[in-house]
């Protein structure tokens, strides 16, 4: 599939059909071939783009049978956008075994013109125990193999129970389908077991291949859509829009109420202005039924909307954090999120500001990254001076005094912001000067933090502006900008030297750009990181050990690439593993002959998976010099 936009490692994909595109992420109603209400007019005004039917229920009453082979399965259930079936697991699973092995239900599914075509995975229960578990993951790889996946799109499902390793293996072996449902999730949605899920998500997605859909199977309810989307998954089923209908509950993003507790339904529904709660109540159960499940629809739809909306804003982790209070089982799926490390994965910046609410943002991704940073930064032995706030005056020009102090002394210099000490020269950095904070601090973290600094360094005092040397013996502003090519590309080598000349806005007194012999070598983006110029990859590529920070092309790419045009990902012979997503890289030969600079669009452990789309945006090329 192809991606488009990202936010860690949810994105905005497109994935290809033979009935036509799916954009992702989405959700596929489950239509039951026995009871389709819903006209493909009414799904498609609501969003819909692809929907899941049942090929076991199809093959198993005659004259569903006769008439998808007869008509194909569009025909049967009335939808001509994509169709994807299962295969009868949930069935077993629910009812014991089916009469159909895997075999038969891939050949009919593949007769009867579905798109995506699910094999007869054996569902791996919560409850089962390891060697259980591991037998159904091993029996689900053999039945994948056992099919011809040449000419369909095969869904090869990823089970293992709730056993991390299992769930590694399953992700790395089922790989090899061309489309992965996570499976036998089902009872731990029902239970509220989000931490598990949470864990089964990661597990699954990150060991999996990048370039395909990942879809929960059964994972319809859109209280945990935007935290499954965060993790990666790109399509999720949904029976939960008929099964509420029926029960005469009505869905809302956080939560369902009962039609008979409720008022009006909400302007966003297709039933608003049209019927009110009273009428639907009173009305025949054909019509409520149809109606009711319009409406859990849309609600459905809404999130999605939603959700993609706040991954092109970047900001769906915000989201997340938000949703996490809606339900205490969302909280704790929440913290289960803080303890995996899905850094390597996120962006280097966000197109919006950080939020602070408390010390539980501390947890965030990008000031974990600061803190890493900041370890290595005082590592060095050397005196360290902690600045406070009142003292360093956060968002303003540093002060006369605290530069005098810094330019003619050689220590580490930390300034407070929020409730801890970072690099004063990553003051513009994001997301340092990009958040908006509530101002609640925590002193008891302050102190726990210190105590952590004190244990990295031990010659850690208080700054006061009596501290400074004798004659200058350093610049801050060129240390500054060495110091942010550190932390954004994990060296520690500093690229600009004393001589360079730093070009700075009249207006702001910002960083513009940084130059040695009328040459450009950098420019400071808005969020405070560096923009290479191809003078400045050359000299990045002598400094930086191969393969850091490169992606490696065919000759043929290459060419094209050294006049300034982007990388395609088909053409990536290799690259380094650390690549962040928006990180600036080397365009090289597998020998490091460099090419190109820009930036990659997806972090490199995702880079040698996709296929299709744009892997580098290059900014300048070699031929430009
Ligand atoms: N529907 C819900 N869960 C599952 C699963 O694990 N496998 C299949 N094939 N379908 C499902």
């Amino acid at each position: 599939m192809q991606m488009f936009f990202k936010e860690g490692l949810a994105r905005i994909g497109k994935f290809t059909t033979p009935h036509g595109d799916i954009e992702t992420p989405t959700v596929m109603p489950v239509i039951n071939p026995n009871l389709n209400f819903l006209s493909k007019e009414e799904l498609k005004s609501i969003g819909v783009q692809a929907v899941i039917t049942n090929s076991y229920i199809i093959k198993r009453t005659a004259s569903l049978e006769q008439e998808a082979l007869k008509n194909g399965v569009h025909r049967l259930i009335n939808f001509d956008g994509p169709i994807m079936t299962d295969s009868g697991t949930f069935q077993s699973y629910v009812y014991g075994d089916i009469e159909y092995g895997n075999r038969e239900i891939v050949e009919f599914q593949k007769k009867i013109g579905s798109d995506i075509i699910t094999i007869l995975d054996i569902f791996t229960k919560p409850q089962d125990s390891y060697d259980q578990a591991k037998a159904a993951v091993y029996e689900t790889y053999r039945r994948l193999k056992e099919v011809n996946t040449e000419d369909s799109i095969i869904a090869g499902p990823i089970q293992g129970s709730i056993y991390p390793d299992l769930r590694v293996e399953s992700a790395k072996m089922m790989s090899e389908a061309s489309y992965l449902p996570i499976g036998g999730v089902v009872p731990l949605l029902e239970s509220y077991r989000y931490s598990d899920l949470v864990n089964i998500i990661i597990n699954s997605k990150v060991n999996s291949d990048f370039s395909k859909p990942v879809h929960l199977f059964g994972g319809g309810h859109p209280m945990f859509f935007a935290f499954s989307v965060l993790l990666g998954v790109d399509i999720f089923d949904s029976a939960s829009y008929i099964k509420y209908a029926k029960d005469n509950r009505v869905l809302y993003t956080e939560g369902t109420r009962n039609l008979k507790e409720i008022r009006d339904f909400p302007e966003w529904s297709p039933l608003f202005n049209k019927y009110s709660p009273a009428e639907l109540i009173k009305a025949d159960e054909k019509t409520r039924l149809k109606l009711l499940s319009m409406h859990n629809l849309k609600a459905i739809f809404n999130e999605i909307t939603e959700i993609k909306e706040r991954i092109y804003e970047n900001t769906l982790y915000q989201y997340v954090e938000e949703k996490s209070m809606a339900h205490p089982a969302l909280y704790s799926a929440y913290l289960e999120m803080l303890n995996h490390n899905i850094k390597p994965y996120w962006n280097l910046s966000l197109k919006s500001p950080l939020y602070f609410f408390n010390s539980m943002t501390y947890k965030n991704i990008f000031i974990r990254r600061l803190m890493d940073f900041t370890e290595s930064y005082i590592s060095n032995g050397k005196k360290t001076l902690l600045i406070n706030y009142k003292q360093w005056r956060h968002g303003f020009p540093v002060s006369s005094e605290i530069i005098n102090s810094y330019e003619t002394t050689d220590y580490n210099f930390l300034v407070q912001w929020n409730d801890i000490f970072i690099p004063i020269e990553l003051e513009n950095t994001y997301p340092v000067s990009q958040m908006v904070s509530s101002g609640i601090l925590d002193h008891g973290y302050t102190e726990s933090y210190v105590n952590w600094l004190k244990s990295i360094n031990s010659s850690i005092q208080s700054y006061n502006s009596s501290i400074c040397g004798d004659s200058r013996i350093r610049r801050y502003t060129h240390t500054k900008i060495n110091t942010v090519f550190k932390f954004q590309f994990h060296t520690e080598k500093d690229l600009f030297k004393e001589s360079d000349f730093i070009v700075k806005s009249r207006a702001t007194g910002h960083i513009r750009n940084i130059k040695r012999d009328d040459k450009i070598i950098a420019t400071m983006r808005n969020d405070g990181f560096l923009t290479l110029s191809i003078y400045g990859g050359l000299l990045l590529n002598n400094i930086i050990p191969f393969p850091h920070s490169r992606v490696m092309v065919s000759p043929d790419s290459g060419e094209f690439n050294s006049q300034g045009y982007n990388v395609f990902f088909k053409f990536i012979e290799g690259c380094d593993n650390d690549i962040l997503p928006g990180n600036e890289v080397m365009v090289t030969d597998l020998q490091g002959n460099l090419f190109a600079v820009g930036h990659a669009t997806v972090s490199g452990k995702e880079m040698k998976y996709y296929r299709d789309g744009i892997a580098v945006k290059v900014h300048e090329g070699i031929n430009k010099l």
